[in-house]
């Protein structure tokens, strides 16, 4: 650049000022912080988003969980992170404390209040055929939340140590709502052996309680909303080692089941657009997870996946899965201790414990999610404070 001798220092000084804009500006792409800029997350869901609320409050998982990046549980339902951890990575954000974790947490940037087991509607019997639910469904963790809010409130208020593991006040307002539950209602209807038909009609009362929540949530200040549909169970380990004789697709997940799963999520859609219509200062954007996870069944080789039907870490038969004893448990089978463990290749792998995924498959359903190919409207996760990419 060519100075005139008398602005020689003047020049310089306001290129530099500039630079220091344009550095300033473009830094937060390199964050990865896009146009929202979310200062804060708070998470509702179940085990699919937990990083550690149900192990805290209820049961610890145990090794082998978080062999591959935490090298301890840690809480999540993988053997690393989950898809909550990498959104919250892309923001820049430290990974969520548990709302029902007193030790060591920190809710300064968001606070999770998603436990494993956790259903839109609360459950009459925590246990179906072995498989556990949570107490801490969605209206108890909405009730956890509204009191979080003035709670914060005193604690800044009064400063001190305390003040500094608080939110700010706009971050209400602010942050990043997001969502993944559902998925254990089906299971719940599933195990319950109801009959399809039953199911189907039940979903659309499961869908008013959903979208009255996420009313609720923005009649608190809540204002975008991100919320992943269900995942195809009919591909999971678990439902396809309890139910050996039902009709395949051509990919070998289960058929029936995976229709229940669409047509719940063809219901959150639409209850979705309707809420959109109810809310016009509210975005919020729907999150096609079901086509993200179902794309590794379908291709697991182009991910680097192999047999994406068995559980990598767990027991017996063809989808080394025994409801029995699950991950990280060990149990006398006629005298003989078996132990389910790790296939040591969770990496090469889909299905973590036979209902989650690995941290290897969560990463490729991140990308795929967070990049607005999967969203209604197609939003990008970065974008996911605006309504439409018009506006
Ligand atoms: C809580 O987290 C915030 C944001 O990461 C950080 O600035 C603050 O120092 C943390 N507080 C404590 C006590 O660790
Ligand atoms: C345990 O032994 C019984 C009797 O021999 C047999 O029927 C059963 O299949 C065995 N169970 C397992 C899990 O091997």
């Amino acid at each position: 650049m060519e100075c005139p001798r008398n602005t020689k220092f003047h020049i310089p000084f306001v290129f530099f000022f500039m630079i220091s804009l344009v550095v300033t500006t473009i830094s937060n792409p390199v964050f990865a912080k896009g146009p929202c800029n979310f200062p804060a997350i708070f998470n509702f869901g179940a085990s699919n988003s937990d990083t550690g609320g149900y192990s805290v409050s209820m049961k610890a998982l145990k090794p082998p969980y978080g062999e591959t990046y935490f090298h301890r549980p840690a809480g999540r339902y993988s053997d690393g992170r989950i898809i909550l951890d990498f959104i919250a990575q892309n923001f820049g954000l430290p990974y969520l404390s548990p709302y029902l974790d007193s030790l060591g947490s920190n809710f300064s940037t968001g606070a999770n209040f998603g436990t494993a087991g956790s259903t839109i509607q609360p459950q009459s019997s925590y246990l179906v055929v072995g498989y556990v639910f949570s107490p801490f469904s969605l209206d108890v963790q909405y009730n956890q939340f509204i009191n979080f809010i003035p709670r914060t409130k005193f604690f800044r208020e009064q400063g001190g140590i305390f003040a500094t593991l608080m939110p700010q006040e706009e971050y209400f307002s602010k942050a990043l709502y997001t969502f993944d539950i559902g998925q254990n209602d089906l299971t719940a209807s599933l195990f319950s052996l109801r009959p399809i038909k039953q199911i189907k009609d039940s979903i659309p009362d499961t869908m008013k309680k959903f979208t009255a929540n996420v009313k609720n949530i923005y009649n608190l200040g809540g204002r975008s909303f991100w919320i992943h549909s269900t995942g195809p169970l009919g591909c999971h380990s678990s439902f396809l080692s309890y139910n050996p004789f039902g009709e395949r697709d051509e990919y070998g997940c289960i058929k029936e089941i995976n229709e229940i799963c669409k047509y719940f999520n063809l219901n959150l859609k639409e209850a979705l657009a309707q809420l959109r219509k109810d809310l016009p200062n509210a975005a919020i954007t729907y999150v096609d997870i079901y086509s993200a996870k179902y794309s590794l069944f379908q291709d697991p080789k182009k991910y680097g996946f192999e047999d994406p039907q068995v559980a990598c870490c767990g027991y017996g038969g063809k989808y080394n899965f025994n409801l029995m004893v699950e991950c990280g448990n060990t149990m006398k089978i006629n005298g003989t201790e078996i132990s389910a463990g790790s296939c040591g290749k969770a990496s090469v792998r889909v299905m973590w414990d036979g209902t989650h995924y690995t941290e290897a498959a969560n990463k490729v359903i991140f990308d795929k999610i967070s990049s607005g190919a999967f969203t209604d409207p197609p939003i990008p996760l970065n974008m996911a404070c605006l309504r439409s990419l018009d506006t």
